[in-house]
């Protein structure tokens, strides 16, 4: 019994000796300590075997025994402290969060130029007392050809390589079918903006299938060209620069008449002609007329008692225009690097 006591000591002072809880993980220290103290353990093992010890001997080696388990209590409690202590340092480190460090930049998007343009146009015309209106993309023929005073197989139905979807349906080719529907519903003093997309068999570096445009109508008593004049002189000057001037040249729309094409003067090159201009000092920005008296008895307004100036300008232009932009693909690309300039 003396010597099992004895070597039981020495095997824990080789443990002590050992960083037990430098190199065991909890687990691992938890089965050691019940190969000693557990009920089938080295140390039980001993007191159950007191029954076979002489009466004489049983006080002084249940003295002993009751050391021994003392003593690798000690032990373990001391090992499972320390290592509990490790356990959490560890776990802190791990969880250690930097405040210091540089936050992760994430990129932000911005507004689309002919977004600008457009949230610009709105602005300057709702100061002059626009609404807006936004028709349908998939129009009925009536509304973008037929109400406007261009019947069926009439040859100004050329000026637009349209799609159709049926004989009946078609991507609208402009947004003056937007006209007659504001006039359809609500009858004079009319003053709506009607910004959309319009679609035309068309693409190059000036052309995209899809565009944007931005029509406005004035519809009241003794409306002239000279409101029109007086109107888009206001504009050029808040969308480009106090210095732009409009002029108009006689066209050809058949929702209008008299019809006119409106140019600006260069605001690159101040008038005097540049790369922008091609070198003539203006710049076509949109088509614009008096409202044709066909197109107000189409929409049962009296054309005796009122008139009505419309314009539509394509927005890509303005944009095109406004920031230099030589190439309209450029603005359907959607390449980042594109759009970032336009940022702020
Ligand atoms: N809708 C015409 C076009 O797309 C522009 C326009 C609008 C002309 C209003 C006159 C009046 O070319």
């Amino acid at each position: 019994m003396k010597e099992q006591i004895e070597s039981i000591r020495k095997e824990l002072d080789e443990l002590a000796a050992k960083d037990m809880a430098g190199a065991a993980t909890s687990r691992e220290l938890y089965e050691l300590k019940m190969e000693y103290l557990g009920k089938t353990g080295k140390i039980s093992a001993l007191s159950k075997g007191m029954r076979d010890v002489s009466a004489e001997e049983r006080p002084e080696m249940g003295k002993l025994v009751g050391q021994l388990r003392a003593r690798a209590e000690e032990l373990f409690d001391a090992c499972e402290k320390t290592l509990k202590k490790r356990e959490l340092s560890q776990k802190i480190a791990s969880e250690k969060i930097d405040v210091t460090m540089p936050a992760r930049f994430a990129e932000t998007g911005s507004v689309h130029p002919v977004s600008l343009v457009k949230q610009e146009l709105i602005d300057i015309f709702a100061g002059m007392g626009f609404d807006v209106f936004e028709g349908p993309e998939i129009e009925r023929d009536y509304y973008n050809f037929q109400a406007l005073n261009i019947p069926a197989d009439h040859p100004a139905r050329d000026m637009q390589d349209t799609f159709f979807i049926t004989g009946e349906y078609l991507l609208r080719s402009q947004t003056s079918s937007g006209q007659i529907r504001v006039m359809e519903q609500k009858k004079p003093p009319i003053k709506v903006l009607s910004p959309g997309r319009v679609y035309r068999s068309d693409s190059d570096a000036t052309h995209s299938p899809m565009f944007h445009q931005m029509e406005g109508l004035v519809v009241d008593k003794g409306i002239t060209l000279n409101d029109l004049k007086g109107m888009l002189d206001e504009f050029a000057r808040r969308m480009f620069t106090s210095e732009t001037k409009t002029r108009l040249r006689p066209s050809y729309f058949p929702f209008t008449e008299p019809s006119v094409e409106v140019d600006l003067s260069c605001s690159a090159c101040g008038g005097k002609g540049c790369r922008i201009c091609k070198g003539t000092g203006w710049i076509e920005v949109l088509g614009a007329g008096v409202v044709n008296r066909r197109v107000l008895e189409n929409c049962g307004i009296d054309p005796d008692e009122y008139t009505g100036f419309a314009f539509g300008m394509g927005l890509e232009r303005i944009a095109m225009i406004k920031y230099g932009i030589g190439d309209i693909r450029l603005l359907f690309e959607n390449d980042v690097r594109f759009l970032k300039q336009f940022k702020g």
